[in-house]
């Protein structure tokens, strides 16, 4: 029997852009099942609290039958144990985002030595669009519709208000 191929795509997703829906979709493409774990990990102080997150990416992720979205805490290299994956998903931006990868895919690597890291490139539009970005668009009032889903692009506005 043929074995079922799992791939783990982590982030903290905070909040998910459609960048990483599009990485999403193509890792959904090449895998029989596609877990995106969302990294918990409070002392990043994350706009949105973990069961935000995951909200935001089942509902963005409803349409991919073979996407699981579960939470993870601890060591990447022991969520892709405990997901049974064979590869790690990371997407790359921009030559600047290789850096930080190639030294995280490499001490995975050496953590776990069966932890291969695959890198996905969004689409074009996307390669500027980061969290970090989205929430300081959102934090002085600019328009972020284009850049995340319809749920996330309000919900980040009226946190931004009641933080302000
Ligand atoms: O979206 P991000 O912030 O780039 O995601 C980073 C994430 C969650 C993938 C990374 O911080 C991570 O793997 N955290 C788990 C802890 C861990 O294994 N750290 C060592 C990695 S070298």
């Amino acid at each position: 029997m043929e074995k079922n191929r799992t791939a783990l795509y982590p982030g903290s997703f905070d909040p998910v852009t459609n960048g990483h829906l599009d990485v999403i979709e193509r890792a959904a493409q090449l895998f029989d099942r596609l877990i995106v774990g969302v990294g918990q990990n409070d002392s990043k102080r994350p706009i949105f609290t973990n069961g935000e997150r995951l909200a935001h990416l089942t509902e963005a992720c409803a349409e991919w039958e073979n996407v699981e979205v579960r939470a993870f805490s601890g060591l990447l290299t022991d969520a892709v144990k405990e997901f049974d994956a064979e590869a790690v998903i990371r997407g790359l931006r921009a030559v600047s985002d290789f850096e930080w990868e190639f030294q995280m895919a490499l001490m995975n690597r050496q953590l776990s030595p069966t932890c291969e890291t695959l890198f996905l490139m969004p689409k074009v539009e996307y390669s500027f669009v980061s969290s970090t970005m989205i929430r300081e668009i959102a934090r002085f009032g600019g328009d972020i519709s284009l850049f995340v889903p319809p749920r996330v692009a309000k919900e980040l506005m009226s946190r931004m208000q009641e933080l302000a």
